[in-house]
């Protein structure tokens, strides 16, 4: 999606669509000398958040379409504004629309200020009418066409419009670009894919990008993330992704991404209902390329340093078996109970990496744990922090953008599931609170830095008919980065 913002009458637009309130609506049709046209097209429209009509104008008109907007008189609520961009959505997405203009200047929204209005709108439209299609052969009549939505706005309001914009444009291509990898299939989607897929941000100069390969992940000691990939027949990578928009002296913050292209569940096999959903097990890798994407996109003066910890967990001669001791980089020893829990071998030996870049926070991106999908559904993503101010910082990113977490702990008291008789730990507990007890696992290796970890196990991705990666936690993730330039 493109975006970009406008200004002058609104009579004078020229669009495909001219979105806007009932009220602005018949100031524009008389303008246009078509009002008694849009007096009886909208005579039964409900004006309430959710919904949305579309009128077609004469040919002749500089306007192709009025799409009336539910809105009432009174301010609305947060939550009323997200059902009236919704509705637009909705109908942006089934009609022959190429471009529209987003005009509700005169809809305010309690709590929000101009740059949060475009910011949540344009947020909620890239959600909404992104679309993959790289794969299908036979075209279907293709319903959705909007390429281009211009924000209108008075000269007073244009500078906030005009930041939102840019922010939410950046927003938009990393958002696509995390879908499109959670999306493509995991036959093309390896590591080596992702590898190569990091390595295109280094065009950018302010970008480099390192990919370290199996040779050097078992000289360096990653004995937990070699248990992992040692199983398939394509090869392991972490994937080093250093973006210094600020000066060489400020710390950087550290992303970290599960990058599973593919997790059948190693010897611990998985069950094959659904199992085609396991290629959105790099999701979190996905997620923490994509905002870094969104960073350079908009240039933020902010440096960041992204590790991917990319493998597939496959069953073969080579695979780790239950029983199995491994030694991690910081030097703890795991014995592997299950090996279906990877995702926790591969980002304990990632973390530990992230210790030679002294980031002022890491932050861990994972569809580690179905425990997390019961606790949580796809509403909130889990969180887990081993700093205070850290996770209400993510809170609050989340709440902005409409992308939110919620909580757990990381008690002490949980630690004991990980007991082992052969080793430093166990990779999994018993059966209860499994996302705790895989946080805290992480949190071992999390000593030297502020940490926090985001399980995205029931929010990076859709399942049913509407299958496919949703983007998300990229937009709080942006928002976190937005908040610390
Ligand atoms: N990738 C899965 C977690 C997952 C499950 C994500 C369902 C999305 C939907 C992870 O690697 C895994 O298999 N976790 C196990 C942990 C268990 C063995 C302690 C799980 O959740 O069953
Ligand atoms: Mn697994
Ligand atoms: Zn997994």
């Amino acid at each position: 999606m493109k975006y970009s913002t406008t200004a002058g009458k609104l009579g004078d637009t020229r669009t495909d669509c001219l979105i806007v309130t009932v009220r602005s609506a018949r100031t524009v049709a008389r303008t246009l000398r078509v009002d008694t046209f849009v007096e009886a097209a909208s005579r039964d429209f409900a004006d309430k958040p959710g919904r949305a009509l579309l009128v077609a104008l004469p040919k002749s008109s500089k306007i192709g379409r009025l799409l009336l907007v539910g809105a009432g008189d009174a301010p609305l609520s947060a939550a009323d504004y997200r059902k009236a961009i919704g509705a637009i959505a909705a109908t942006l997405k089934a009609a022959p629309i190429k471009d529209a203009v987003l005009a509700l200047g005169d809809v305010d929204v309690t709590g929000f200020d101009e740059y949060q209005k475009v910011r949540v709108a344009l947020a909620a439209l890239s959600t909404q009418l992104y679309r993959f299609d790289a794969d299908k052969q036979q075209e279907e009549p293709a319903a959705t066409q909007i390429e281009r939505v211009a924000v209108h706005c008075d000269a007073r309001r244009r500078a906030a419009a005009a930041r939102a914009v840019k922010h939410a444009q950046a927003l938009d291509v990393g958002m696509a670009f995390a879908r499109n990898l959670g999306n493509t299939p995991p036959n093309i989607c390896n590591p080596t894919y992702l590898g190569r897929e990091a390595k295109k941000l280094a065009r950018d100069p302010r970008v480099r990008v390192k990919v370290i390969d199996e040779r050097e992940l078992e000289a360096l000691g990653m004995g937990a993330f070699m248990s992992v990939t040692r199983g398939s027949a394509t090869s392991g990578k972490l994937i080093v992704v250093e973006y210094r928009g600020a000066g060489a002296k400020q710390a950087p913050l550290a992303l970290v991404g599960k990058g599973i292209t593919f997790d059948t569940g190693g010897i611990s096999i998985k069950p094959a209902p659904a199992m085609d959903e396991m290629k959105f097990d790099m999701c979190g890798a996905a997620a923490v390329l994509g905002t870094t994407k969104a960073a350079i996109e908009a240039k933020l003066p902010i440096n960041i340093v992204t590790l991917v910890a990319a493998a597939e967990n496959m069953p073969d001669g080579n695979a780790s078996r239950p029983g199995d001791v491994v030694k991690t980089l910081s030097g703890q020893t795991v014995e592997i109970l299950n090996t279906d829990a990877e995702g926790r071998l591969v980002l304990c030996d990632t973390l530990t990496y992230a210790e030679r870049y002294e980031p002022k926070a890491v932050i861990d991106v994972a569809t580690l744990t179905g425990a997390c999908v019961v606790a949580l559904g796809s509403h909130a993503s889990g969180l887990f922090s081993n700093d205070q101010t850290l996770a209400n910082e993510l809170i609050d990113a989340g709440e902005y953008v409409w992308d939110r977490v919620w909580q757990l702990p990381v008690w002490e008291d949980y630690q004991q599931a990980l007991k082992s008789n052969f080793a430093d730990m166990a990779n999994v507990g018993g059966r209860d609170a499994g996302a705790v007890v895989a946080a805290c696992f992480l949190s071992r290796f999390a000593k030297k830095f502020k940490w926090a970890h985001l399980d995205v196990a029931g929010s990076a991705y859709q399942s049913g008919p509407a299958k496919g990666s949703t983007g998300r936690p990229v937009p709080l993730l942006f928002q976190y980065v937005l908040n610390h330039v």
